[in-house]
């Protein structure tokens, strides 16, 4: 049997999501549900139909589900479930300003998807980020390398976007790295970017680096401000699928993903943002990367702050 994925929630984030998991060709399977009936059955028709042009194999199956799960035995045995459902932001919301109303339908969905594959590796994409994947986890009681969040490869590729542009080079020169939480307390680590292996710090001075920085932690309040409806979804889905694509292919990839640390950089017991090797398992271990002073304790400040809106959640 081929691999079988869902991706629920047939928004904008999500119906990209299915469609580039379905190029990839990697898939047997891609399941595409939503509550709004028939949306995900029409999207579904419409991707299929560019399988002859793409010259892919991969079919795309649409689910409307009901209240009570009704539709969800179509996601039996999925390999990997990508959770986006929930609204995205207004123009001057904050990701926190969602808590309530994305907390009830992402435990309502992680109820259906332990229910009907639990087996299945859940990479959650609603926001707030960081506190809809420790929910996750909470409302499947899957193990907690089965469920991570995606943001670090986002606000990552959006920093080496940003650098790249500012000193003209292709992104393919730029390494960056983002940790800590899919927010204000977003860590840009500075001391682990390079352009050709050579260290940005000594390519871009200080403040140039701190205001890329800032536009980074901004970066998808800048997209939401622009198109005054909805929020990013062309970037976000291209993480979502390479990090389902890693694990459908066992790679060990190592990305920025947010993953539960409980000893790693002194760290105990949270869903934070931190590179971790991906596969089949979900997350294999978390890696360590070397930071400097400041950018520990950054982490630790980042850590401390998602811990104490994580612990919250727990009654929503
Ligand atoms: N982690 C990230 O980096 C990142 C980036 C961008 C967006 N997001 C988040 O992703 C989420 C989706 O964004 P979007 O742009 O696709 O929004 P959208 O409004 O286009 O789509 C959301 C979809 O979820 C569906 N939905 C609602 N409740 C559901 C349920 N119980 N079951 C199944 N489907 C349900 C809606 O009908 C809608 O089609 C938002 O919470 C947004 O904030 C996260």
């Amino acid at each position: 049997m081929g691999k079988k994925v869902t991706v629920v929630g047939a928004g904008f984030y999500g119906s990209t999501t299915a469609q580039r998991l379905a190029e990839y060709d990697v898939f047997e399977t891609v399941v595409l549900t939503d509550i709004v009936e028939g949306k995900p059955e029409g999207l579904a028709l419409d991707m299929n139909q560019s399988r002859p042009i793409e010259g892919f194999e991969t079919k795309i199956v649409g689910v409307t589900t009901g209240p009570n799960g009704e539709g969800y035995e179509a996601i039996a045995d999925s390999d990997i479930v990508v959770i986006t459902a929930g609204l995205p932001r207004k123009p001057g919301m904050s990701r926190m300003d969602l808590l309530g109303v994305n907390a009830k339908i992402v435990r309502g969905v992680a109820e259906q998807v332990a229910k009907h594959a639990p087996n299945a590796v859940v990479i959650v994409v609603s926001n707030p980020l960081d506190e809809m994947t420790a929910l996750a986890q909470i409302a499947t009681q899957f193990p907690k390398n089965r469920v991570m969040g995606q943001a670090g490869m986002l606000d990552t590729a959006r920093f080496t976007n940003f650098v790249a542009e500012t000193l003209d080079v292709p992104v393919k020169s730029v390494k960056t790295l983002t940790l800590g939480s899919h927010g204000d307390t977003m860590v840009p680590v500075p001391s682990q970017c390079t352009v050709d292996g050579k260290p940005l710090t000594d390519l871009l001075p200080a403040e140039k680096i701190e205001e890329l920085v800032v536009r980074t932690r901004n970066g998808g309040a800048e997209v939401v401000a622009l198109l005054k409806t909805g929020s990013a979804y062309y970037a976000p889905s291209a993480a979502a699928a390479r990090m389902a694509k890693a694990v459908a292919e066992d790679s060990g990839a190592v990305m920025p993903v947010c993953a539960w640390v409980d000893g790693e950089y002194g760290i105990n017991g949270v869903y934070l943002g931190v590179e971790a090797a991906i596969g089949a398992s979900g997350i294999k271990s978390v890696v360590e990367t070397a930071l400097t002073d400041s950018e520990l304790a950054g982490l630790k400040e980042a850590a401390e702050a998602v811990r104490a809106k994580q612990a919250d959640i727990v009654s929503l």
